[in-house]
């Protein structure tokens, strides 16, 4: 099997270039928490867990992985379509998992788009269970008045 890349920690000068590599993957929803500023707190609180796969110099995948003392949240898994089916999503994500747990992590969570048939496909042929019994919500602070 194809595994000719590298995997890596994710350092602030690499922000710009993620970003441009999670524009071109559908599937990776940007939002405000993508702008460089937040992503360098990201990156920063959280420099062992964020990780880039290189081949050569270029970005073939990526994952943040988030830790607030409680759990684990994985964000912005994205493999380049021409990498995909290679164990590469699954190899960053086993990675991740990892480092999350080593850093104290009981649990991790992360979400999905209903519509996003390959996620759900990936996560749950890796073992992940679908959460019927939480209903997630969220505070706005742009909804504000
Ligand atoms: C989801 C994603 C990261 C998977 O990356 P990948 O490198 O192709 O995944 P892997 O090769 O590690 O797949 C491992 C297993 O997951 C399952 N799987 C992965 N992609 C699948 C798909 N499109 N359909 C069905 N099963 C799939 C398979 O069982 C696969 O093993 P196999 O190839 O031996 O059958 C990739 O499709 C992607 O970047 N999608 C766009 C971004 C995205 O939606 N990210 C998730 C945001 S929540």
């Amino acid at each position: 099997m194809k595994s000719d890349w590298v995997i890596r920690e994710a350092q602030v000068e690499h922000i710009e270039p993620m970003i441009q590599f999670w524009k071109g993957i559908e599937g990776v929803g940007l939002g405000r928490s993508d702008e460089p500023a937040s992503l360098e707190i990201m990156l920063k609180n959280n420099s062992s867990s964020c990780l880039i796969a290189w081949h050569g110099d270029n970005i073939v995948g990526t994952i943040l992985g988030g830790f607030d003392g409680r759990r684990g949240m994985i964000y912005h898994l994205a493999v380049l379509p021409q990498w995909r089916r290679r164990k590469l999503g699954q190899s960053l994500l086993e990675r991740c998992l990892g480092i999350l747990k080593e850093r104290g992590a009981v649990k991790v969570n992360l979400f999905v788009y209903p519509h996003n048939s390959q996620a759900i496909a990936f996560y749950e042929s890796l073992g992940w269970i679908p959460r019927s019994d939480i209903q997630a919500y969220s505070w706005d602070y742009a909804a504000e008045l």
